[in-house]
């Protein structure tokens, strides 16, 4: 049953499904109400006032639904959108609630993980277009070099199933060469898409044992613990009854059976309209 209060997760469309689930092994006493603007994705390739617009209806939906923390588990979202809402947005919404991205966690611990301090970046365009993970990857390890590579085609392959495609395959292929051929001392890639964690074990085979591949979900899910105990003001105020509540701006039949894939497990969605 859908709690008060859940912890709200909103992403373009499937791929913070990987975050939620990371997330709910962490901490599965919360409620979550998970929102895919699946309708409205991919949101990789739009424009900065476009997905601003759409997260901000994103994050009053969940707000309208008793969330009172809202994680955007988009990167795109999280790069384009995070911090205008923060800053501009919440102060008028209610002062008292909280959104959070994924970029700033990773990059915390990313800079931990390399030896060689070279890192990659795979990423939609925007968040790539954004420098969010140059620019804060460069706050932690100043001496950090950083080379991304935007991957256009993945987010479509990966929600239409053809990644594993022979012409999936090739592209994926030729993206993870392209963004080591910029930086060969690359030790350590991160995943800088919700999505990319679906083909995170064929990246793994393709690359020297000697690169990390690197995926989010553990990192923010424990970030998001350390955060509730360091707020207990907030955390007090999210319902834990271990519910989960899914909504999608697409047809529920056609999220459920995609959520199905990302999540292994059957899922029973709401459609919503803003
Ligand atoms: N899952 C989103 C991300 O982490 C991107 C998907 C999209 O392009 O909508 O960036």
């Amino acid at each position: 049953m859908q709690g008060d209060s859940p912890i709200g997760v909103f992403d373009s469309g499937y791929g913070g499904l990987t975050i939620l689930s990371e997330i709910r092994k962490k901490l599965p006493d919360y409620d979550f109400l998970y929102l895919g603007d699946n309708a409205r994705a991919p949101y990789g390739n739009r424009s900065f006032d476009i997905v601003y617009e759409y997260t901000l209806e994103a994050v009053k939906l969940l707000f309208s639904r008793g969330c009172h923390l809202v994680i955007l588990a988009c990167n795109t979202a999280s790069a384009k959108a995070l911090r205008t809402i923060q800053q501009q947005d919440l102060p008028l919404l209610d002062p008292s609630k909280r959104v959070l991205g994924v970029i700033r966690p990773s990059t915390e611990e990313i800079g931990q993980l390399t030896k060689s301090k070279h890192v990659g970046v795979l990423a939609t365009e925007g968040t790539v277009q954004s420098q969010s993970y140059v620019i804060e990857l460069q706050k932690f390890g100043p001496e950090i070099t950083v080379n991304q590579q935007s991957c256009p085609l993945w987010v479509p392959l990966i929600e239409s199933n053809e990644h594993f495609s022979e012409a999936g395959k090739n592209i994926i292929l030729k993206d993870v060469s392209s963004l080591l051929a910029k930086d060969p001392k690359i030790d350590t890639i991160i995943l800088g898409c919700t999505h990319y964690p679906l083909i995170h074990e064929f990246l793994t085979s393709i690359v020297s044992p000697k690169i990390q591949i690197v995926s989010q979900g553990k990192i923010v899910a424990n970030k998001l613990e350390q955060y509730l105990l360091n707020h207990p003001e907030l955390s007090v105020r999210c319902t834990k009854n271990s519910s989960v509540h899914f909504l999608t701006t697409e047809d529920s039949k056609i999220f459920n059976e995609n959520a199905t894939r990302f999540l292994r497990n059957a899922v029973h969605a709401e459609t919503i309209h803003f």
